[in-house]
């Protein structure tokens, strides 16, 4: 397994692959791999010849009070756990190799409308054009055959399914599954901010997730306002600031008045200053 900092070399290592025949696999990452990444990667491995893992803290998608010079970083550890798993290449590029200009001064970038009004999108301006603006790049350099993302970060999952299609970009958007510890909190890297008692708390968001779905289910309600109403008042009983609790439609990401079809039921809490997003994926009759 190799390590790449710069883009010339990422391309030619790309390029032999192609030259002989492989399908290259992308897993874009911002490191401080877990398990939820090493999914990420074992579902590569199957699908692809070549496996790249990008990891990259990118600033373009931090706001400018939030983590980005704080966000957990540990190279040796992730190339390790991606020799492990069979990786042939971690992509690990300088801030100045993806952004020669400033991250924040950039005058060319993709964006995105209408996607991003709900949900992460209406609380992290411009979050979204960072992300998709940093994807499109990796896309470009590495031309993937395929690329993995987390159901975890659902809005940013359909947005690049979308930008796919919308830009005519040949690369198949495989979306892998949530990996969730025994209590039901859903990996990320930043629950290791959390204190042991925050961890064990921060299994209710999962489960007022569930709650919702079974409001659905089980009480046949279909009024999103009752279901949101019930369902942040519960997390915030278990000591969570709410930041957004929504049910949107799966395909437009727009929130419904009452849930029908394939819908998207999301959170995002504050647990101290720990911010923790979920998701839950449902059909409703
Ligand atoms: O999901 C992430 O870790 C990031 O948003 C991504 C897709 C690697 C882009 O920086």
């Amino acid at each position: 397994m190799e390590i790449i900092t710069d883009v010339k070399t990422m391309r030619q290592k790309v390029a032999e692959a192609r030259h002989d025949g492989k399908t290259v696999g992308l897993v874009p990452t911002m490191g401080y791999l877990h398990e939820g990444h090493l999914a990420l990667i074992d579902a590569a491995r199957t699908q692809t010849d070549v496996v790249v893992v990008s990891d990259f803290v990118n600033p373009m998608q931090f706001g400018p009070t939030e983590d980005y010079q704080v966000y957990p970083r540990d190279l040796d550890h992730d190339a390790k756990l991606c020799e492990e798993h069979g990786v042939e290449y971690v992509f690990a590029p300088t801030v100045e190799q993806m952004y020669p200009k400033d991250s924040r001064q950039v005058d060319v970038f993709v964006d995105v409308r209408n996607l991003d009004n709900n949900l992460c999108g209406r609380f992290r301006p411009g979050h979204f054009r960072g992300v998709v603006t940093v994807v499109s790049k990796l896309f470009n350099i590495v031309r993937p055959d395929k690329a993995f993302f987390g159901m975890k970060d659902i809005q940013q999952l359909r947005i690049i399914e979308e930008m796919v299609r919308d830009l005519n970009m040949d690369i198949d958007i495989v979306p892998v599954p949530t990996v969730r510890e025994p209590s039901g909190l859903a990996l990320s890297s930043r629950n290791t901010y959390l204190t042991k008692e925050e961890h064990e708390k921060a299994a209710a968001i999962y489960k007022s997730l569930q709650m919702a779905k079974q409001l659905i289910e089980e009480k046949g309600i279909r009024s999103v306002s009752e279901i949101v109403k019930a369902c942040s008042t519960y997390l915030a009983e278990k000591g969570f600031k709410v930041q957004y609790f929504q049910i949107v439609d799966y395909d437009t990401l727009q929130l419904m008045q009452e849930t029908k079809g394939k819908i998207i039921i999301a959170t995002a809490v504050f647990l101290g200053k720990v911010r923790l997003i979920d998701n839950l994926v449902m059909e409703v009759q």
